[in-house]
């Protein structure tokens, strides 16, 4: 039978706790501090869905792309672009082009971008992933931009696979993509569940993918918990 026992997990205080623990100790105040503050509480004041990454995820994804000296970035999904500013923040010549299909995310977004003065930094792109990521596609093909560093593939996750095709393809050697939200609370593990649940599909689809990816040089799955409950990044480096 089918082990369903992951639709139990609740957060767990000892995530929340050690997620605040970690905030209080590592949370070096930089120049950001007061307009990452900002990008958390905007969104939420506007009714935007509380899922943004966690602090202490935006900093792990701040850290890869500071371990790569990623200087063009890569966004799906902006959302109220919490991590976008975590993602604009590694460097002061770091570029960020972000797409969100919904235009009040978007008006938000450029707002909050705006508040941290990273908006010559950060483009914001409004269209669907399967439209505008073709779309950038041409122009890094035509040589009009760069090749991305680095991808942050965090919108609806039925097209999960669409994006990781789109991003590899406009990675440049050795570039790092990650996408968000794959273990969805383990559902990720269960076949069962990917029946009924197109985003437990669109992780199973982007994870097994990558697997059979000869263009993939490594990755990995890391699960996490925290105060975002428990989830977790599938990260890979193409080759
Ligand atoms: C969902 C999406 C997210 O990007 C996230 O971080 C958490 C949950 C969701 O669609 O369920
Ligand atoms: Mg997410």
């Amino acid at each position: 039978m089918t082990d369903t026992s992951y639709q139990t997990y609740e957060k767990d205080a000892r995530w929340t706790a050690v997620d605040h623990y970690a905030t209080r100790h590592l949370d070096q105040s930089n120049s950001f501090s007061a307009a990452l503050q900002y990008a958390k509480d905007v969104p939420a004041r506007e009714g935007l869905p509380n899922i943004e990454v966690s602090q202490m995820q935006g900093k792990f994804l701040a850290a890869q792309c500071q371990l790569i000296n990623a200087k063009h970035i890569l966004e799906v999904g902006t959302l109220g672009a919490y991590s976008t500013i975590w993602l604009a923040s590694t460097a002061p010549d770091v570029k960020v082009t972000t797409i969100e299909i919904n235009p009040k995310h978007k008006e938000v977004a450029e707002r909050v971008i705006k508040n941290a003065g990273l908006e010559h930094q950060i483009e914001v792109l409004l269209g669907a992933g399967v439209d505008a990521l073709p779309k950038l596609r041409a122009e890094v093909e035509a040589g009009t931009r760069p090749k991305f560093d680095f991808t942050f593939i965090d919108a609806d996750k039925p097209n999960n696979l669409a994006y990781f095709n789109e991003a590899v393809l406009m990675s440049r050697s050795r570039a790092c993509v990650i996408v968000d939200n794959v273990v969805r609370k383990g559902a990720l593990a269960d076949a069962e569940a990917a029946k009924f649940d197109d985003k437990v599909r669109g992780s199973r689809d982007v994870v097994e993918a990558v697997g059979r990816d000869t263009r993939v040089l490594q990755s990995t799955l890391l699960q996490t918990v925290g105060e975002k409950n428990y989830d977790g990044f599938l990260v890979v480096v193409i080759k």
